[in-house]
């Protein structure tokens, strides 16, 4: 297979966790007969250094031109301070967002045996738990009118049946091949856009009456989560609530450095590790990449090559669960960026003997890398 491949490397950590996935993308593409072809280009608080605009045009049609899209990340401490500075990175994410038509934001949140400490939950509430957030990515209270005077402000909340629709469609579709359960999450004691996705939601349920589906209100979601994040399976929810809740469910697995997510699109669709730009990181080649990697699976999922993102999934878990690492999961056998990134391509391209002796990693794999 045959597929050009858009990389936005982006801010901070950005491009360092971006090019291990991409030595993963080629090991992949050595092993299974794959030929990735990668066109780069600038986002985010880089692209307003060097073109004075977080989305570029030139971004934006190499983004459009490609199969997909991998994101590093984007923000700069020198813009956080003034949320009302007139250009900032996130409008790069936000315009892309829209120029993609990115309306589905799918975030899996999966646990490893070996990090349950990590958690800040008890690991008895955390293991086994294995979810995923489908958020309305281009609509709602985002992307409304918005003003202010003097004396008041307004964000105006809309969403339209078939802007419903689209991401319920995918949420019930994911919910077959998991365990079969929709949990809508609203405010539809108070909001009449909430209301309107329980209507719509109920009746696309129709088609899908194999899927359990339930409601719940976005209070109670947000406590759930945290005290019984095992009843959850497909979280189904618009952009603002999906945008708290997957922050608030990025904790339960105990690193930010391993969520991946995938920003499905009418054409184009991203992937993108959850974690932000890390700015105190970057280019000291600590930073996580295995979220990234992760993402890149998802790409390659979308690319419907099923066995080569099991391929990469399997790499990481056998690594983590031989206590192999970057730094901050604390584990016995710590490895840089690019080491990890190395010893993941390695393996890959090696097919599936991963067979990591206790003296190899002793001698930190000195053989690989
Ligand atoms: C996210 C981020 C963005 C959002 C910001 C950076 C605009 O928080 O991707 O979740 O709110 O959607
Ligand atoms: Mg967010």
């Amino acid at each position: 297979m045959k597929k050009k491949i858009a990389v936005l490397p982006g801010d901070g950590v950005g491009p360092e966790v971006v090019d291990q996935a991409v030595k993963v993308l080629d090991a992949v593409g050595d092993r299974f007969d794959h030929f990735f072809e990668y066109c780069y280009a600038d986002v985010g608080a880089i692209a307003i250094d060097h073109y004075d605009d977080p989305l570029p045009e030139m971004t934006l049609e190499t983004c459009l031109g490609a199969d997909a899209v991998l994101f590093g990340a984007i923000g700069h401490p020198k813009y956080d301070k003034d949320p009302n500075a007139k250009v900032r990175p996130e409008q790069g994410l936000l315009r892309l967002r829209k120029g993609l038509g990115l309306y589905a934001n799918i975030r899996p949140v999966t646990t490893y045996p070996t990090l349950l400490h990590l958690s800040p939950l008890k690991e008895e509430k955390v293991k086994d738990v294995d979810f995923v957030i489908y958020r309305e990515l281009t609509g709602g209270i985002y992307f409304g009118d918005k003003g202010r005077d003097e004396k008041s402000a307004f964000d105006v909340c809309t969403y339209t049946y078939e802007e419903v629709e689209r991401i319920t469609r995918l949420a019930f579709e994911a919910a077959r091949q998991r365990n079969n359960k929709v949990t809508c999450v609203d405010k539809a004691n108070v909001l009449e856009t909430s209301r309107f996705w329980r209507d719509a939601v109920t009746k696309i349920a129709k088609d899908y009456e194999d899927v359990e589906l339930d409601f719940m209100f976005v209070d109670n979601a947000a406590m759930q989560i945290i005290q019984w994040p095992k009843q959850f399976d497909v979280v189904l929810t618009s952009n603002m609530f999906g945008d708290i809740l997957s922050d608030e469910a990025s904790v339960i697995s105990g690193s930010m450095g391993l969520l991946p997510s995938a920003s499905i699109g009418i054409k184009t669709s991203m992937f993108e590790p959850i974690h932000g730009s890390y700015p105190q990181a970057a280019g000291e080649d600590l930073a996580n990449p295995m979220a990234t990697i992760l993402s890149a699976a998802m790409m390659l999922e979308s690319f419907e090559l099923f066995e080569e993102a099991t391929a990469i999934r399997t790499t990481i878990r056998h690594l983590l669960e031989r206590g192999i690492g970057t730094a901050e999961l604390a584990l016995e056998n710590k490895f840089s960026c690019s080491q990890i990134g190395d010893m993941i391509a390695y393996l890959l391209a090696e097919s599936a003997s991963i067979n990591l002796t206790d003296q190899s990693i002793a001698q930190r794999l000195s053989t690989i890398i």
